[in-house]
């Protein structure tokens, strides 16, 4: 960011660097209205704003959560909610000296003149909420952009693959010029039926185009994460074991993430709980990567926590959650020992 003081860039590197330290790593909690609505769906609990906060409440009143947790990232809804006493909702995880994140971006729409991709809206306006949300005790935003292998691997297109990089440059410059860390969210879906490899080169093409769009922001690449897949064959596409997944992971970031950045952090993406622990695990038993490689999951964390929770149950949830939180911590660190 070579229009920020030193300042500001020591602070952002500080925010980067502690959320990742330790085997730390992000409880990702900011579904949207409609997918966290699906999920208390199917625990029967009634999709109100009132029962996203006491869910939400629950998880960051877990006791010893800041062992395990660099970060949160809530909706924008949590980040404003306050329970019936009028303390904010955030305020357990603030107490326990856990970095506070809200989601930027508005969602996704259809791109008229794509094959049919999406693009992520939310630009308008970024800089006042950020500076918003800074001023209530943020310290990082994230920014998700979605892309889809289809047609044997004809899209993500070009063209979509561009437009997510460049508005994820965009975010960036604008979340750092506010002081908040921008997680920059590049997301190859594991839906499909496509083999490790195909997703491994697009991997490559849209980090390598993500990481250029950000050099031209003049983002400060020290004072971000990078939030993305891990290469893994399509949810329906032939299964390779924890190990494969691990090396053409690493090898995949290796070329194109930059050795300053400092912490790589996932997304679940649809694994199963264990196999997000256990992909996560090898990959830190690799040696001599330059960046952390640690957790920010959403659906392989609370999964469990849901079916323990039922809408009532808060202690066997919150056990539930300190499990996760707990394995995930030793995976980044490679000790999980299955
Ligand atoms: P999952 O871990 O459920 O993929 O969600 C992480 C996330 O925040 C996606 O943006």
């Amino acid at each position: 960011a070579a229009f920020s003081t030193v300042e500001k860039q020591k602070e952002l590197i500080e925010i980067a660097n502690s959320i990742v330290k330790d085997g730390k790593g992000i409880l990702a909690s900011d579904e949207g209205i409609p997918v966290i609505g699906a999920r208390l769906k199917g625990i029967n609990v009634e999709n109100t704003p009132e029962s996203r906060q006491k869910f939400r409440h629950m998880m960051y009143r877990a006791e010893g959560i800041g062992k395990y947790l660099g970060g949160v990232i809530l909706e924008k809804e949590t980040f404003a909610q306050k329970d019936s006493e009028g303390n904010r909702v955030c305020k357990p995880l603030l107490d326990a000296g856990i970095k506070v994140g809200v989601k930027a971006d508005l969602g996704w729409m259809l791109m008229p003149g794509s094959m049919g991709e999406m693009t992520t809206q939310g630009l308008d306006n970024l800089h006042e909420r950020c500076a918003a949300w800074k001023k209530e005790g943020a310290s990082f935003v994230k920014w998700r952009c979605p892309l889809k292998i289809q047609n044997g691997g004809l899209t993500p297109s070009d063209l979509a693959i561009g437009q997510a990089a460049e508005i994820s440059g965009r975010y960036a410059a604008i979340s750092q010029a506010e002081g908040l860390v921008p997680i920059v969210e590049p997301d190859v879906m594991l839906d499909g039926d496509h083999d490790i490899e195909l997703c491994k080169k697009i991997t490559e093409k849209v980090l390598m185009t993500t990481f250029a769009a950000l050099q031209r922001h003049n983002v400060l690449v020290e004072g971000i994460l990078l939030k993305t897949n891990m290469v893994t064959p399509g949810a329906k596409g032939p299964k390779v074991d924890a190990k494969t997944i691990a090396a053409k992971s690493v090898e995949a970031y290796r070329r194109t993430v930059p050795a300053a950045m400092p912490g790589i952090v996932f997304l679940s993406g649809g694994q199963s709980p264990t196999d997000a622990t256990e992909n996560l695990n090898e990959m830190n038993k690799i040696e001599g990567n330059p960046w952390k490689l640690s957790f920010s999951y959403s659906r392989a964390i609370q999964g469990p926590v849901l079916e323990a929770w039922q809408g009532k149950n808060e202690e066997p949830a919150q056990k539930a959650l300190i499990k996760r939180c707990m394995l995930n911590s030793l995976a980044a660190q490679g000790k999980y020992a299955g």
